[in-house]
């Protein structure tokens, strides 16, 4: 049934085969727990990441508008603006971009490299604002200067995160339900790092219609749980009324909230042992921001006993090029 309702939209083919489901191998005998990733770290475009998948739906509106730039905002180290970057070249369009620096970073890296760097090589027109207090607004004021100049915009909201950029997740929750289902398991849980929320409530959704019985833990990276819980319920919602389905009940958002101090950007001692136990554990990129965090909660929650008996499900969203933004850590 969401599926019928899915294809009554149009998408872009930007990940045309499903991203591969692994067994981490190592990790799960020295865990002691059966840990399967879904690397969706190797979407098509631009070194990959979760943002591809939403794109697929917002580049084929933007098409359909007659667009002729790209308009969308972010942080310096924004894996959601470098791969709409990166559709806007590969289409032909213009991209431009307002970049808040959250952080108050100074290093040349954080300002210069990474994800920044790659804005600078598809040719994005950037915007510096003081703060995305009021990101609509700002990008609506950017989009009318630019009608204004003759130029046709569309607009993304940060993150890509509304209900048509949501489908791309309900597209790969159902992906992921049809490969679980090949591989005859049945998983304690599915963890994912929670941001603007789309990810998550996509997944959600798809997967309350396909697997009810299969939780999806966010792992708050933005804000406190009791402030993303609204958001991602939210949008599920709207997600929902914009297919057509119902939201089965009752589905409940959940939210670890342990992981993501002392703010967005900011990686913690569990971000960085995360990140390395993956490196020299499996060979696996995380990301500071996003993944080294969802993946310190999963490797807690799996020494806390906090999932169901079962293997554990990693959703690898990427954000691996900001790696190159941030000092590594020591160890
Ligand atoms: C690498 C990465 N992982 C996870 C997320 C979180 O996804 P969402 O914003 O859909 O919650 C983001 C968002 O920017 C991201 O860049």
């Amino acid at each position: 049934m969401l599926n019928a309702a899915l294809q009554r939209f149009s998408r872009l083919e930007l990940v045309p085969s499903a991203t591969p489901l692994e067994r981490l191998e190592r990790l799960s005998a020295h865990m002691n727990c059966d840990i399967w990733v879904k690397r969706d770290d190797l979407t098509p475009l631009a070194m990959g990441g979760n943002k591809v998948r939403k794109l697929e739906y917002l580049g084929a509106d933007a098409l359909r508008a007659g667009a002729d730039c790209l308009v969308t905002a972010g942080a310096i180290q924004s894996n959601h603006v470098r791969q709409t970057a990166a559709l806007a070249a590969r289409q032909g369009m213009a991209c431009h971009a307002l970049l808040e620096n959250p952080l108050g970073a100074t290093q040349a890296c954080y300002l210069g490299n990474g994800n920044r760097l790659l804005l600078d090589l598809f040719g994005v027109t950037v915007e510096t604002v003081a703060t995305l207090g009021d990101p609509d607004a700002q990008l609506e004021a950017l989009a009318e200067r630019l009608r204004a100049q003759g130029k046709r915009p569309y607009v993304l909201p940060v993150g890509g995160s509304n209900a048509l950029g949501t489908l791309g997740y309900v597209r790969a929750g159902l992906e992921l339900a049809q490969q679980i289902h090949a591989l005859g398991l049945r998983f304690a849980a599915v963890v994912v790092a929670s941001g603007s929320a789309g990810t998550q409530a996509g997944l959600s959704l798809a997967l309350a219609h396909e697997m009810p019985e299969l939780p999806v833990i966010g792992i708050t990276v933005s804000r406190p749980a009791d402030a993303q819980r609204p958001k991602v319920m939210g949008l599920i919602e709207r997600c929902a009324a914009l297919l057509g389905v119902d939201v089965p009940h009752p589905l409940q958002v959940q939210l670890w909230d342990e992981y993501h101090g002392p703010c967005y950007g900011e990686p913690n001692e569990g971000t960085q042992a995360a990140l390395h136990k993956l490196a020299r554990c499996e060979g696996l990129l995380l990301d500071p921001v996003y993944t080294g965090k969802a993946m310190d909660g999963l490797l807690d929650g799996i020494a806390l006993t906090r999932f169901a008996e079962g293997p554990v499900l990693f959703v690898h969203t990427g954000g691996t090029p900001a790696l190159f933004a941030y000092h590594p850590a020591a160890g």
